[in-house]
């Protein structure tokens, strides 16, 4: 069978108000320029190519998405195109306050939330922002309009918030949230091998506490899941592996309208340069036909080194 792509991933910006230290430099960041970004119309207009090759699931990222204005005048655009069903969104909450309502109201119908602890001062050092109450809001606000599911991301680092995965647990049971730990991709030149832990080893951890059954549905997204016995709630374990990439359908799209194949993948393929330059559509079917069959062979490993930071594609 021919491989079918159903997802796909739109960075809609590389800009984002945390500084998380594992994502984005502190300092010395060369933003995209913003006449170099996609309008809305572009990505409409790539959004529908991507519909008619079968595409029903768009996930709007970052940088941090709720960083661009008028976000939920793109969701109302995209939520209306024929053939996509399902919009979702990976932020890091802490704009969720302001923009949820208005966000379900454009169509969009579920969120993750990336937070990676559940101490003030440790958030403070790892994001390098105060805005750890406006997250734990946002979580609420989140849960209040009724985005369903609620998904939270924690990335697991050894000797920074290891000591927090069962607080974790307690932390998603107790609101109805999916947790989804995340091990720490060795992506990016902000990758430090000394934080390293196997997601096998959070397991573990859980373990500890948790009952933990194999959930009957695993989806075809990189997560294991599992329910907890006690509390009947739902966790999820991601791990870069060549097992994953086989099941992978994600595409993405980054903010400078580049089409990648692969999450590590340095240098995508420029479909914004096409729209510029005034190719048809059917043309543009074409070769993003001809990049997405290249797909099933590729894993990881063909990009590991990876040279770009997670901001500029979103996770
Ligand atoms: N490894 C795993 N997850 C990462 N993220 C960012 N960098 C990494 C990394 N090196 C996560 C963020 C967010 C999502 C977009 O990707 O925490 O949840
Ligand atoms: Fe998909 Fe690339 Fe992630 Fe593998 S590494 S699962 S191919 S995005």
């Amino acid at each position: 069978m021919e491989y079918q792509a159903s997802y796909l991933r739109l960075s809609l910006t590389d800009r984002c108000n945390f500084r998380c230290f594992y994502c984005m430099p502190e300092a010395g960041i060369q933003y995209i320029r913003r006449n170099e970004v996609l309008s809305f119309e572009e990505i409409a207009k790539i959004v529908h190519i991507f519909a008619a090759l079968g595409i029903k699931h768009l996930r709007i990222t970052g940088g941090e998405p709720l960083v661009r204005k008028d976000l939920d005048r793109l969701v109302e655009i995209l939520a209306g195109i024929d053939d996509i069903e399902d919009i979702s969104l990976t932020t890091n909450g802490s704009l969720l306050p302001i923009y949820a309502e208005g966000l379900k109201g454009a169509g969009l119908k579920r969120v993750n939330i990336s937070l990676d602890s559940l101490k003030q001062d440790k958030f403070r050092s790892i994001t390098k922002t105060n805005a750890f109450y406006q997250v734990m809001e946002g979580i609420d606000k989140a849960i209040e309009v009724g985005f369903q599911p609620v998904k939270l991301n924690v990335v697991v680092m050894g000797g920074i918030n290891d000591d927090e995965i069962n607080d974790f647990v307690d932390f998603a049971l107790a609101r109805g949230l999916i947790l989804r730990f995340i091990e720490f991709m060795r992506i990016t030149p902000l990758w430090r091998s000394d934080y390293f832990i196997p997601i096998e080893e959070v397991k573990r951890i859980c373990e500890k506490r948790f009952k933990l059954r194999e959930a009957g549905d695993n989806g075809f997204g990189p997560a294991r899941y599992f329910e907890v016995e006690r509390g009947g709630g739902r966790l999820g374990f991601i791990k870069t592996d060549e097992e994953n990439c086989k099941r992978c359908c994600r595409l993405r799209l980054t903010c400078t309208g580049e089409l990648k194949i692969c999450l590590f993948e340095n240098r995508g393929l420029a479909l914004k340069h096409f729209l510029s330059e005034g190719v048809d559509d059917e043309q543009i079917m074409k070769i993003i036909k001809a990049k997405v069959l290249m797909k099933p062979d590729v894993t990881y490993k063909k990009w590991e080194t990876s040279k770009i930071y997670i901001s500029q594609i979103g996770g």
